[in-house]
Parts: C-alpha cells; structure tokens; sequence
C-alpha cells in the first residue's frame, strides 16, 4: 500500500518546534505509513528564530521554503497564499497539517481548502474571545475551513461545539462533515521528550550564563499588543525592571526581534537601563533546549507568549501572563497562572503573591499523556487512508 502524503506547514518558531513532535512520530513509529513534506513559509527567517530549531531538533531541512519574510498582515498572509498553491497543487498531498494561529496558518488552511485538499488542524478550538488579536481571527477561519480538527484541550474541544462543529459527525469526513477529537497537547509531549534531551545536551549552560537555580525569573514578551503600544510597553519594562531592583532578583530576557527593535524605537532610555542594569540579562531568542533548562530553573516566569505560558504549567512554575485574557484558562482556574495585563499593579500584586506562596501551588495534569502526536497520526491515517 502507498504511503499517506502529508503537507506539514510551518512558518513561524512555536509552529516549528510544534511541528517536530509530528516529524518525530512519523520517522518512527509511522515511516512506512507516511510521507512527510515539510513546506516552511520564511514568516520567521532570523537563524535563532527558525534554522535554530531544524537543527538542534533533528527534523529535516524543508522540501519548500517560500521565503516569504516580514511584512503588514495582508502582504505576508498574500505572499504566503500565493506562493503556497502552487506548492499544494504540485504534491497532491493527501492532507495538509496546519499549526496554531499565525498568518502561516491561515494561508495554508485557505490555500489548501479551496484547492480542495484536506485541512488538519493541530491546536484547534483555542479561543481568547478577543477579535482584535490577529491569532484570533486566523484560529477562527482556520478552524473553519479544516477537515481534521485536533483540540488539546476539554475547553477547545467545547469552544468547536458552541460554534457549530459536531461530535457524532460520522466518516466519510470533509470540509462539510469535520471531524473534531480530543487530543491532549503536542507540546507536552515536546516538553517530556526534550526536558530530559536538555539535561544532558546543555548540562553547562546555566553555569556559562552566570546562572543559579531558583535565582531568577525568566521573562519573554513579543505579542504585538505590548510591543507596539508604547505606553503598554513603557509600563511592562519600567515595572519589571523597578520590581526585579526592588527584590534584587535577576531578570532573564530572551527577546523576540520585534521587541528588541520596539525598544529601541519606543523606550530608548528604558532600554539603556535595561542593559546597564546589572540585574537583567536581555538576551537573543534561544534555542528550545536552552529555553526549557531557563524555564525549569528558574523561580518563575513572566511572559504574554501561549506556548511560554503553557511549558511553565509542565515545569510547575507559577506564571504571570501580560494579557487581558488567555486560551490557556485552566491554568488562571488553576491558579498558577494570573493575568496582569500591562497594568503595573496587577504585575506587582501577581509577583508578590507568586514568590511568596510557592508551597500553595499545583500542578495537574491538563494536557493529555504525551502520545498527543501518535494519537493524532493514528487518527490521520483512518480518517484520510480510505
Ligand atoms: C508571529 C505570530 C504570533 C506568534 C509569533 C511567534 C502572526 C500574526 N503572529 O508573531 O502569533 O506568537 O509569531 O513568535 O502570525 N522578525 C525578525 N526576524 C524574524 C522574524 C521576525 O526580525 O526571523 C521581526 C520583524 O521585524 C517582523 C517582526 O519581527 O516584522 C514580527 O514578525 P511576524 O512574523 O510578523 O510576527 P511575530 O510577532 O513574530
Ligand atoms: N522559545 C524558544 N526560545 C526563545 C523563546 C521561546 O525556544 O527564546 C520557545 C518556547 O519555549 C515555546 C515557543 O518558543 O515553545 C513559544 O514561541 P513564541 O513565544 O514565540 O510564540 P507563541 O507560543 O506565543 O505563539
């Protein structure tokens, strides 16, 4: 029997490390059921924020690269339609997986759909109920033009119900008649695969970085909504640098390009002292195993990334997320997450209560068993082998 020919789309750095979970099960436990053709959009270019992570997870080099590169909205999603059908329309590919909720994403999934070939749609049913972030709108038509849909939580799973999909539909399934399944989360069973893999393969980074354990907090911010908004921006960094002098706690701070550039445009004198500071350490992006031994180490962690906020609920670190909302809302159920916006008391009160009640604090289980990628290629071959 021929293999299964899947499209796996990748563009943007979560979707890649996202996307070796799947790479992973497919040159193992699946190599003679599947063929995997990786199609990279080039939304994310820089070598700490793409080849980076080819490299130090082991998925090949992409059979396409679009090269598509920086741009408003509407010229990169443009760009990467364009250039993508032609890719779709050459390998007949028997489905198409697409990742998460960047301007990649929804290309892909529009592409391919209206091409006809089958969308899956991995991390599927994630809502903030706010249509002003781009990653909303880009889930939501995504979800809505896919054949497959892959939901890692009970609340994305319900969030696809209330918006119409249902879960007696019964095969054959297509764009019509989608199927909808509960999966648990890739990138837990990325965080278990790797965790171990970091140990061993980074054992003397933290030293090299002058680093102890549980001596600092790990921060990430890129989200448009903080980095182009001066004044939500000035507020974050003024407070976190004014915090971090206050307790005389180090402030480790791997940055997006985005928001290294948008400190430097739009809080200038902010950045000086960032830099002079000697209690923050900005950083460039770093690779994956080096960003899982910084947040396994580290007291806590502050960032308005999902995957970020996510990996501190698998190292059982309490997280203060810089958004009004999250589709991670189990972990602020939880409690192990608090949302503090840009608000610099909200940040202040969070920090506080984080660093001063870490025995009150728990973990659950809420992202499946870490066969997430197996479950989901099981699924994919019954569902497209017929
Ligand atoms: C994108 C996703 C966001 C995701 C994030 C992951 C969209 C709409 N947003 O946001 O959901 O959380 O990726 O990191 O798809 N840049 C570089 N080098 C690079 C890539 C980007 O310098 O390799 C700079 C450029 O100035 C660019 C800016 O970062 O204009 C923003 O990049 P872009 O891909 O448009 O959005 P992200 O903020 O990365
Ligand atoms: N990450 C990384 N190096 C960094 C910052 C983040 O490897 O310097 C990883 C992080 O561990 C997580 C993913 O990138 O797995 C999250 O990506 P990002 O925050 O860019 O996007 P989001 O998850 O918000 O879409």
């Amino acid at each position: 029997m021929s293999r299964l020919k899947i499209l796996n789309i990748v563009g943007a750095r979560p979707q890649i490390i996202k996307a070796s979970a799947i790479s992973r099960a497919i040159a193992g436990p699946f190599k003679n059921e599947i063929e995997e053709v990786i199609v990279h959009t080039g939304q994310h270019y820089d070598r700490e924020m793409s080849e980076i992570f080819f490299d130090e997870l082991e998925i090949k080099v992409p059979d396409h690269n679009l090269h598509v590169g920086s741009g408003k909205h509407g010229r990169q999603t443009g760009m990467i339609l364009e250039r993508i059908e032609d890719v779709i329309m050459n390998e007949k590919p028997d489905c198409v997986i697409v990742y998460g909720d960047t301007n990649s994403t929804l290309a892909a999934a529009l592409a391919a759909s209206k091409q006809h070939y089958p969308v899956v749609h991995i991390e599927a049913g994630m809502r903030s109920f706010n249509k002003s972030m781009p990653e909303e709108l880009n889930r939501i038509m995504t979800d809505h033009c896919s054949t497959l849909l892959f939901a890692p939580t009970n609340t994305a799973f319900k969030n696809l119900m209330a918006e119409g999909f249902r879960p007696e539909n019964v095969a054959p399934y297509n764009i019509n008649n989608p199927r909808i399944f509960l999966t648990g989360d890739i990138m837990y069973d990325n965080s278990l695969f790797y965790a171990e893999l970091a140990e061993r393969k980074k054992n003397n980074f933290l030293q090299r970085m002058g680093l102890s354990e549980d001596q600092f907090i790990l921060v990430t911010i890129h989200r448009d909504m903080n980095t182009d908004d001066p004044v939500r921006l000035n507020a974050i960094f003024s407070t976190l640098v004014d915090l971090s002098e206050k307790n005389g706690i180090l402030l480790v701070m791997p940055l997006h390009p985005r928001t290294i550039k948008a400190l430097g445009k739009s809080a200038p004198q902010l950045h000086e002292r960032m830099t002079s500071s000697g209690l923050i350490k900005v950083l460039n992006p770093v690779s994956f195993l080096e960003m899982i031994l910084l947040e396994k180490k580290s007291r806590m962690i502050i960032t308005d990334s999902g995957g970020v906020q996510k990996e501190s609920h698998f190292f059982s670190k309490p997280c203060i997320v810089l958004r009004k909302e999250t589709e991670w809302v189990e972990l602020v159920k939880n409690g192990t997450v608090r949302l503090a916006d840009a608000d610099p008391k909200k940040i202040a009160e969070a920090w506080e209560y984080f660093m001063n009640n870490k025995e009150l604090l728990q973990y659950p289980g809420f992202y499946g068993d870490g066969k997430a990628a197996d479950t989901i290629l099981k699924e994919i071959i019954e569902v497209f082998r017929s």
